[in-house]
């Protein structure tokens, strides 16, 4: 079997980042707090500065354990919130924290699987596994309602090898952006991440 590679260098194909969430799952929540992951805590931050509908129904894409559910449902109490993921070990452990409504085990660059649109679509610290950004952000497209709103964060190191500007300019026709953050640290205790690799937050709208 081929070996996973590091966090830092986006871990492989699809079911070996699978495997290596459904191994870390027990400890994710636990590992994250140590290294002082703030990407959930400034998502939410920067949502409830800039947004100000209160969605219906929002969908967290690669929700894992949950780390975003749990601030989303401090903002949003109302709220219906759909989660999935690839790894169903992490979807079991969000079960547990009673915050979603619905939770399913799914691909985010597969056909699409939900009927239901959504004002609210979110993908945090995700977008390094994204391999097909034109199926992403079309499924994105398809899910939210007119003028609903994509959060999602970004490394700053792969924004820039992968020319991720660009890439928004080619999804301007769909979707407008309302906010691109400053760099915020992401894993400042994880010993390769450090302040070296930052993150931005970007909230795009649907036209
Ligand atoms: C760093 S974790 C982030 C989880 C959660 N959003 C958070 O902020 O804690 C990355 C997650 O992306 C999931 N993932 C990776 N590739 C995926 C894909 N193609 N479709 C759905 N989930 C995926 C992993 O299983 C893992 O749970």
């Amino acid at each position: 079997m081929t070996k996973p590679k590091s966090l830092l260098d986006g871990i492989g194909s699809i079911s070996i980042t699978k495997k290596y969430y459904d191994d870390w799952s027990e400890k994710y929540d636990q590992t994250l707090d140590q290294w002082k992951y703030q990407a959930p805590k400034k998502s939410s931050f920067l949502l409830k500065q800039e947004i100000k509908i209160k969605p219906d129904y929002i969908l967290d894409l690669a929700c894992g354990t949950g780390l975003f559910g749990i601030e989303l449902k401090k903002i949003y109490q109302k709220s219906k919130i759909y989660g999935s993921d690839i790894s169903y070990k992490s979807i079991q452990i969000a079960k547990q924290k009673k915050i979603y409504d619905n939770l399913e085990k799914y691909n985010f660059e597969n056909k699409h699987i939900y009927q239901i649109k959504f004002d609210l679509v979110s993908m945090i610290g995700s977008m390094t596994y994204c391999k097909n950004f034109d199926k992403l952000f079309e499924n994105v497209k398809f899910y939210l309602k007119k003028k609903g709103i994509f959060i999602f964060s970004h490394r700053l190191d792969l924004w820039l090898n992968q020319d991720f500007d660009k890439i928004l300019q080619k999804f301007s026709k769909d979707f407008k952006i309302l906010n691109i953050s400053r760099p915020y640290n992401y894993l400042p205790l994880n010993k390769d991440f450090k302040n070296k690799i930052k993150i931005r937050i970007v909230l795009l709208q649907k036209c």
